[in-house]
């Protein structure tokens, strides 16, 4: 067996295991896991597009909710020297695989103070770090306004003004719901929505559908507001005061 074949073996007993992991958490409990299988590479590269945009510059970068690490195995891949990544997942099984990845992964060899885990929900970090890009995989749809509202405005906190979110959105959930689930859950998940669409029509920067994810995806880019920077006349007359 030459050395391609049993390290592509490994990568898919790997993602095997992955994904019967998220199975087994999401029948434990669907809420807050809220999804059924990790995110596709195409949705972990849309996610993480703030990073590559910014290739060479040393970041500090949060992701929230990083599951079995499907996100997380792009973002290490595209640390620059210099760069920081914290990790904020709530289920402690997935932080052990996240604990796993991080002391096993090839690129972090010497390099492992790069990646920082925090088995603690997102809501729970300390208020006063600031970070260049977050990248949220958190289950909006299932939760509850006040909380998305919570988090949101936490996410916009930890962010340096000019920092980008990104955070994605299943399709066709809603539509979904409306079928199964009961009018109080309907009505919930509309409610998030609207909340939503507030944050995005103040700071959406882009959003992009892929498609190559079991469901499709939306992901949403938004944009902390730089501070304004003074006109010289006016800054000079400022001064003169
Ligand atoms: C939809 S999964 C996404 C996992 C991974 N990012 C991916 O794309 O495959 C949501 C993840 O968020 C975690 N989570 C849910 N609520 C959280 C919170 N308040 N803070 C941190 N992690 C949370 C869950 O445990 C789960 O790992």
């Amino acid at each position: 067996m030459d050395h391609w074949t049993t390290s592509h073996d490994r990568v898919l007993a790997q993602r095997h295991a992955e994904g019967w992991m998220f199975l087994i958490e999401a029948a434990r409990d669907i809420r807050t896991t809220g999804a059924i299988a990790p995110s596709s590479t195409a949705l972990a590269r849309a996610l993480t597009e703030p990073v590559r945009a910014q290739a060479g510059r040393p970041l500090n970068i949060l992701e929230a909710g990083a599951g079995t690490g499907a996100v997380t195995r792009t973002l290490i891949g595209q640390l620059s020297p210099g760069s920081r990544l914290d990790i904020a997942e709530a289920n402690p099984r997935f932080a052990d695989r996240l604990h796993r990845l991080a002391v096993t992964h090839p690129r972090l060899a010497g390099h492992g103070q790069q990646v920082h885990l925090h088995t603690r929900r997102v809501e729970d970090l300390d208020p006063n770090r600031r970070y260049d890009v977050v990248v949220s995989g958190l289950p909006f749809a299932n939760f509850t306004p006040g909380q998305v509202t919570t988090i949101m405005d936490r996410y916009l906190q930890l962010l340096h003004p000019g920092g980008t979110l990104t955070y994605f959105a299943y399709l066709g959930t809603r539509r979904a719901r409306a079928l199964l689930a009961s009018r109080a859950q309907v009505r919930r998940h509309q409610a998030v929505e609207e909340v939503l669409a507030a944050y995005q029509r103040r700071y959406a920067t882009g959003c992009w559908t892929v498609w190559a994810n079991l469901p499709p995806a939306r992901v949403w880019q938004l944009t902390t507001p730089q501070p304004a920077v003074p006109h010289p006349a006016r800054a000079e007359a400022g001064a003169r005061r």
